[in-house]
């Protein structure tokens, strides 16, 4: 599927179920069909791809919430139909038109998927802002963000393999680093719902605060982030990225690389 390069306009948001906010250096999406509570289709990932791509180069730390009292139901239901949802067609249509065509069906996979991929982007630091459910694939946006602030209602399932399915937006490699694989196959399984508390002592979130504080504590947290140099911000989490998959020679050396720039850039400024 072609890559947008043309940010979307409000009306297309809207039409996606989508608002965006940016002011400044911070972006703020929200989930917004409150009234299916926040059930994501096709469409909505495919804008929320479509944001990622066209995110202005100021903007430093994009903030993903939910409308009312859930973040995310999930995938929205209809799109287990045949037929359209939001003017495109289902991957379960896509099938039956062409059963023999299962590129398609992955690319237009591939394509929702994009909408998840680029929170972990290195020039941005994604926040979830998560109040109440947050299911299936919205767990899985959840997943997708650098950090997790959960008000005290939240609740987290994988619910994909109870319906038949994956988890494919990109949730699986996120769910296993944090919580390590065991735990991993016990909620996938399960597909058992985890509270607050329990998905902290899970690592599953960053930090838990009354209902009331949740926008509060995502501000403060803003203005904690955005008190960190850019730049510096930027080559840490480039190399808090390739740990995990570096030795610790090669983890080492790349600290070593990242200084040497970033000492460079500080006698540039101070001259
Ligand atoms: N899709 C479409 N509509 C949904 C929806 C969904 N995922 N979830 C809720 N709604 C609709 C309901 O049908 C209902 O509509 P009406 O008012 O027209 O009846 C409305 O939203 C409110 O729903 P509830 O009354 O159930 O609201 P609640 O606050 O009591 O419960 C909830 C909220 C726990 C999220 C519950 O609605 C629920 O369990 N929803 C289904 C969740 C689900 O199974 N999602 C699929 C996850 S798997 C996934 O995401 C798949 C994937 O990636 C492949």
């Amino acid at each position: 599927m072609a890559q947008q390069t043309t940010a979307p306009t409000e009306e297309e948001l809207a039409a996606a179920g989508l608002g965006l906010a940016i002011d400044g250096e911070v972006a703020r999406i929200t989930l917004s069909r409150p009234r299916r509570r926040n059930a994501m289709t096709g469409r909505m990932w495919t804008e929320l791809a479509r944001i990622g791509h066209t995110l202005p180069d100021r903007v430093r730390i994009v903030v993903v919430t939910g409308e009312g009292p859930t973040f995310s139901s999930g995938i929205d239901l209809d799109m287990f139909r045949s037929g359209d949802v939001d003017g495109e067609p289902t991957p379960l249509t896509l099938l039956a038109r062409d059963p023999g065509d299962t590129a398609a069906l992955e690319r237009t996979i591939a394509a929702y998927q994009e909408g998840f991929l680029w929170l972990r982007r290195a020039d941005i630091v994604s926040v979830a802002a998560v109040r109440g459910h947050a299911i299936g694939a919205g767990f899985q946006l959840a997943l997708s963000c650098d950090i997790r602030v959960l008000s005290d209602t939240a609740r987290l399932c994988m619910k994909e393999p109870a319906l038949g399915l994956v988890p494919d937006l990109t949730g699986t490699k996120p769910l296993v680093e944090l919580v390590g694989v065991n735990r991993a196959v016990e909620l996938c399984l399960t597909a058992r719902t985890v509270d607050a508390a329990e998905a902290e002592r899970l690592r599953l979130a960053e930090r838990v605060v009354a209902d009331a504080e949740l926008e509060s504590a995502v501000d403060d947290l803003v203005a904690q982030l955005l008190a960190v140099p850019a730049d510096a911000a930027r080559a840490t989490k480039e190399l808090l990225l390739q740990a995990e998959h570096n030795d610790l020679e090669t983890q080492a050396g790349a600290e070593r690389t990242a200084q040497l720039a970033r000492l460079a850039a500080m006698v540039g400024t101070s001259r």
